[in-house]
C-alpha cells in the first residue's frame, strides 16, 4: 500500500527565536526540513512527501527539497497546524491519490530514527486505523489547584507522551479533518474523538521536537556524537523490542 507524508512546517519558529522559520533552521548545515523529508523517504517506508510551508516561503522550503523531484511537493499551510495539515491532506488527495496510508509528522522532529517511522507504518498495514509513537513519563506528575498548590500526584504508569509520526488509514484520518472544525496539536486526537482505537508502538528520544534552542543545541550534540546513526538509529532505548517481525503496537481508547 502506498504511503504519503504530510510534514506541518508552516510554522513560524517563535520560542526558538532563530529569525527564521524553524523548518529552515540548519543543524551541522542541513535544514530540519531537509533532514525531516529525507529521514521519511530514505526509511523505505514513505514514497511521498507532502510539506506545508508558510505561503510567504513556499519557494525557500522548495528549494530544500527540490532534488527529491516528484516525490516531494511544497504546498501553502495555514494559520494554524490544523490548517496546514488540512491543505496538506487535500493536496496529498490530488498528488498522491494512490495512498492508503497518511504519516502527518512534524518538521520540527527532523531527526526521528527510520525504525519509529517503519513501526509506525508496519502497524497501521496490519489493520491498524491510527498509530503514535509514545515514550514513558520520566517526570513524577502532579495535579495542581488554582493557586499551584499540589492536589496529588498522579500515577505516571499509564501515562506516555506523544511524538510524530502518527499513522492513519487515509480514509480514517480525512473523516476526522472533516470533522473536526476547532484547532488540535494532536491529529490523533481527532480520531479519537471518532470512537476509533489509536495504537501505539515505542518512540524514541531522537524524535524530539525541537521547539526552544536548548533541544537545538541537544540535537547538534547528539549529531555530533553519532553522526552516522541519524536518522537511521537502531540505537534504541534500552529494552526496547527489536523492529524486526515484533508487533510492538498497543491499543489506545
Ligand atoms: N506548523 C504548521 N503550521 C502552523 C503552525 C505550525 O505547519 N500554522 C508546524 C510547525 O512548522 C512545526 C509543527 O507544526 O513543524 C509543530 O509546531 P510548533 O513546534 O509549535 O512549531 P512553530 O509553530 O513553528 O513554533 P512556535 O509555536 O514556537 O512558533
Ligand atoms: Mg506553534
Amino acid at each position: 500500500m502506498d504511503t504519503v507524508a504530510l510534514v506541518p512546517a508552516a510554522g513560524r519558529g517563535t520560542r526558538l527565536g532563530a529569525g527564521v522559520p524553524k523548518a529552515l533552521v540548519r543543524v551541522l548545515g542541513q535544514s530540519l526540513l531537509s533532514r525531516a523529508v529525507r529521514g521519511l523517504l530514505d526509511s523505505g517506508s514513505v514514497g511521498h512527501v507532502v510539506v506545508a510551508a508558510a505561503p510567504d516561503q513556499l519557494d525557500l522550503m522548495g528549494r530544500e527539497v527540490r532534488d527529491l523531484g516528484d516525490r516531494a511537493h511544497v504546498v501553502p499551510g495555514g494559520g494554524e497546524r490544523t490548517d496546514s495539515v488540512r491543505a496538506a491532506l487535500r493536496a496529498a488527495d490530488r498528488l498522491v491519490p494512490s495512498a492508503g496510508i497518511v504519516l502527518v509528522h512534524d518538521a520540527a522532529r527532523a531527526f526521528t530514527p527510520a525504525r519509529v517511522i517503519r513501526d509506525v507504518v508496519g502497524a497501521v498495514e496490519r489493520g491498524a486505523r491510527a498509530v503514535v509513537p509514545t515514550l514513558p513519563v520520566a517526570d513524577t506528575i502532579k495535579r495542581v489547584d488554582d493557586d499551584g498548590v499540589v492536589a496529588e500526584t498522579v500515577d505516571r504508569s499509564p501515562l506516555r507522551a506523544v511524538q510524530t509520526p502518527q499513522g492513519f488509514t487515509v480514509d480514517v484520518l480525512r473523516e476526522a479533518y472533516s470533522a473536526a472544525g476547532d484547532v488540535a496539536t494532536d491529529d490523533a486526537g481527532l480520531v479519537e474523538r471518532l470512537g476509533y482505537p489509536v495504537e501505539t508502538v515505542e518512540g524514541h528520544t531522537h524524535a524530539l521536537k525541537v521547539t526552544t534552542s536548548f533541544d537545538l543545541a541537544v540535537a547538534e550534540a547528539v549529531l555530533a556524537t553519532a553522526p552516522a546513526e541519524l536518522p537511521e538509529s537502531r540505537l534504541d532505548t534500552p529494552g526496547s523490542p527489536d523492529d524486526t517481525g515484533s508487533d510492538n503496537s498497543r491499543k489506545v481508547r
